[in-house]
């Protein structure tokens, strides 16, 4: 890893069991001890700090970076990457806005964790200040190394 230009931010989903942040924590140990050089942060979209604009601000302050790479470590694409994410990053969002041109904040986004759509508006007004290119990953999706690890778990229990 040569190019200390580039921040990277492996991106979580939040919660306020410490379980999430232990696992994102640990991966970005685990990048760092392959490429020690590298400037790389985690952070969380909602309910846990510390979040997308904090987490930014954490990576420019440790290089005059050009480009940050932002990693959603989700196994798919949902509402939060496809629009809440690029909304909170101050980017391009590819996401459809409904008949009345304009979004739906308070969404039904699939995945059951309670409440946590009352969080949606917890964020700081804070936004990201960053004059480079951010870019936005794909989620981590189909891959054989994540079907490897779904029958791990199933063997575990035959
Ligand atoms: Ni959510």
């Amino acid at each position: 890893m040569s190019d200390k230009k580039t921040g990277i931010l492996l991106l979580s989903h939040g919660s306020r069991l410490d379980d999430g942040e232990d696992v994102i924590k640990a991966y970005k140990e685990m990048y760092l001890e392959e490429f020690p050089d590298a400037i790389v942060e985690y952070g969380f979209m909602e309910i846990r700090k510390p979040g997308i604009p904090e987490t930014i601000k954490m990576l420019t302050e440790q290089a005059d970076l050009e480009k940050i790479i932002v990693v959603p470590v989700f196994v798919a694409h949902g509402l939060h990457t496809k629009r809440d994410i690029p909304t909170l990053l101050g980017i391009e969002s590819d996401y459809e806005a409904d008949d009345h041109g304009h979004h739906h904040h308070h969404h039904d986004h699939g995945h059951d964790h309670g409440h946590h759509h009352h969080h949606h508006h917890d964020h700081d007004d804070e936004e990201v200040e960053f004059d480079g290119e951010i870019v936005l990953t794909e989620p981590l999706g189909v891959d054989k190394r994540m079907y490897e690890i779904i029958k791990d778990r199933v063997s575990d229990y035959l």
